[in-house]
């Protein structure tokens, strides 16, 4: 691809689902896109040396002091510095307001352990999503890519993947078997397609 879209990835934690995404990035599979720069908003986050091992530039933004404009300020400074058309929340554990989910309609997604409208929105994260499922006793659950607005995991959905729940699941094996079989595969997927669709001018 000539002009790929400029892709940037928000982390905070071990970036496996970004991991993910530079291992599609490196089978040749994002055809459409370029991962530009990885933003965590943790010093220190393993998802930046994920990044650094693969070459892309990396910055910290911390949120910790400041009020959620200055973060995000920070945060869009980042961004337009390396030109970022697409972001994607790959395990980003900050909340984002209406005024950056509105400056980038339709131009970011996040990854979610679950099936939404299952288990999802404000305090729903991380092992918590699957230790919520487990305890409802749910017989299915999954991931789902969606896009981001001002409501948490609110926005449309892009592609969601189903994971059957084993009568021995523990919310470790649970976050594990969800990721392997699901994340790690509709993130990647997701993200290929989004770029395409702003090629083509459809979002
Ligand atoms: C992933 O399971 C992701 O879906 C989840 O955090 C984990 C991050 O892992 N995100 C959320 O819960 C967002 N609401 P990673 O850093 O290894 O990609």
């Amino acid at each position: 691809m000539k002009n790929p879209i400029k892709v940037a990835v928000l982390v905070s934690g071990g970036g496996t689902n970004l991991q993910a995404i530079i291992d599609f990035c490196a089978e040749g599979k994002l055809e459409s896109g370029k991962i530009v720069k990885v933003i965590s908003n943790k010093e220190g986050a393993y998802a930046l040396k994920r990044a650094s091992d693969a070459e892309i530039p990396t910055a910290v933004v911390i949120k910790k002091g400041k009020t959620q404009a200055e973060f995000e300020k920070g945060l869009i400074e980042e961004l337009e510095s390396a030109g970022a058309q697409v972001i994607v929340l790959a395990g980003f554990m900050c909340i984002l307001s209406k005024d950056f989910t509105d400056r980038y309609k339709d131009r970011i997604i996040n990854v979610h352990p679950s099936l939404i409208p299952s288990f999802c929105g404000e305090g729903f994260y991380g092992l918590k999503v699957h230790e919520k499922a487990l305890e409802y006793g749910v017989k299915v659950t999954g991931a789902t890519v969606h896009f981001v607005n001002e409501v948490p995991d609110g926005g449309k959905i892009i592609m969601q993947k189903a994971v059957k729940i084993k009568d021995k699941d523990t919310p470790e094996s649970l976050q594990k078997r969800v990721m392997q079989e699901a994340e790690w595969k509709i993130l990647p997927a997701s993200l290929e397609l989004v770029c395409k669709m702003v090629i083509k001018g459809e979002i």
